[in-house]
């Protein structure tokens, strides 16, 4: 009953890096993600184009855009909040376009600086140009769970957001359990809800692995039918703008799992992993990784 084929988003570049004190040089970044285009991963989400003095660590996004060798095998992706950013995006040479929003008012407002509502004709008019432009366009939905503010969120409000930027044109939606706090009980009320309203290939799940439910929970989305996940290299990461977040789940972790269970990723372990010490190195830590640990210790 698993799927076949698993889909993994790279993003370590992104989601992981957003939130290191510690600045990775562009130089480093461009090699880290050279290693990651030739591991076998099919998306890349390499930076966002974002205020740099909200996240001054991605600040070289353009830069980046325009150095890293692209695998004509991978989308090379980022996260776009406006038009500004969609302009700088697309000349630095996106292949797909990232908008994102939170389903709960308050984790909105701190996050982008507007409520909800204000939110749609911004993301609404990126969609658009962005598709007119040829690029893979997928919605982000933060706290779709619990929201750090406010507490529990319903499918319900996860649905109106979807529904909005489904309604925009966007190719896909990810669905991000932003301070990885749910079980799995809460991901089969969503997916309940979720895939009632839309097919299970348009929807991504997106784990933090604050809490160390992740891999359960992408084990319940797979019971599910969903074969898409995001995760971030080493587990690296988290989100500025929800306090305690700690980092995605481990790209190294959901290879462990998928291949155990005979389920094809197209990716490299190895070559994932020596990506992971590369850029544990340039940090300056080791990463969360049970299984990045233990591989590297052999
Ligand atoms: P704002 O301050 O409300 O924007 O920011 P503004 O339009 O009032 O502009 C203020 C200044 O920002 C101006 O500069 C603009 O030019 C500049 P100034 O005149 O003061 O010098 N500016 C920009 N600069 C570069 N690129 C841009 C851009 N836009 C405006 N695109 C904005 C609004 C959304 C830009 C801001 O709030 C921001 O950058 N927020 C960053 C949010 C962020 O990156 N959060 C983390 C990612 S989301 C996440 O991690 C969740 C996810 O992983 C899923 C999950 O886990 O749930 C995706
Ligand atoms: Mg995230």
């Amino acid at each position: 009953q698993w799927p076949e084929f698993v889909q993994i988003k790279e993003v370590g570049p992104r989601d992981g890096l957003q939130n290191e004190k510690k600045l990775v040089a562009t130089p480093d970044k461009v090699n880290w993600i050279n290693m990651l285009s030739e591991s076998g991963v099919k998306e890349i989400e390499f930076s966002s184009f974002v205020n740099p003095k909200w996240i001054p660590a991605l600040s070289d996004a353009h830069e980046l855009g325009k150095k890293i060798k692209r695998n004509p095998d991978v989308r090379y992706s980022a996260l776009v909040p406006n038009m500004k950013g969609l302009e700088l995006a697309l000349e630095a040479g996106i292949d797909g376009a990232s908008v994102f929003m939170s389903a709960s008012e308050t984790h909105n407002k701190k996050n982008i600086n507007k409520t909800i509502d204000d939110t749609y004709p911004v993301l609404k008019e990126v969609v658009r140009e962005a598709k007119i432009a040829g690029k893979h366009v997928t919605g982000y939905v933060s706290t779709v769970f619990d929201c750090p503010y406010e507490g529990k969120i319903t499918p319900e409000q996860v649905i109106q957001v979807c529904d909005r930027l489904i309604e925009f044109g966007v190719d896909d939606i990810s669905l991000g359990d932003t301070i990885g706090s749910a079980v799995p009980l809460q991901v089969e009320q969503l997916l309940d809800a979720v895939l009632a309203a839309y097919p299970k290939e348009k929807i991504i799940m997106h784990f933090h692995n604050t809490r160390g439910m992740a891999i359960a929970n992408i084990m319940t989305s797979m019971q599910y039918g969903i074969s898409r996940f995001d995760s971030s290299i080493g587990g690296l990461g988290g989100c500025p703008y929800a306090p305690g977040a700690a980092g995605n789940v481990a790209t190294n972790d959901v290879l462990y799992l998928m291949h155990g269970l005979g389920i094809k990723t197209g990716i490299d372990e190895k070559k994932l992993q020596e990506a992971a010490l590369f850029i544990q190195n340039k940090l300056g830590k080791p990463l969360p990784s049970k299984s990045l640990a233990y591989a590297a210790s052999q």
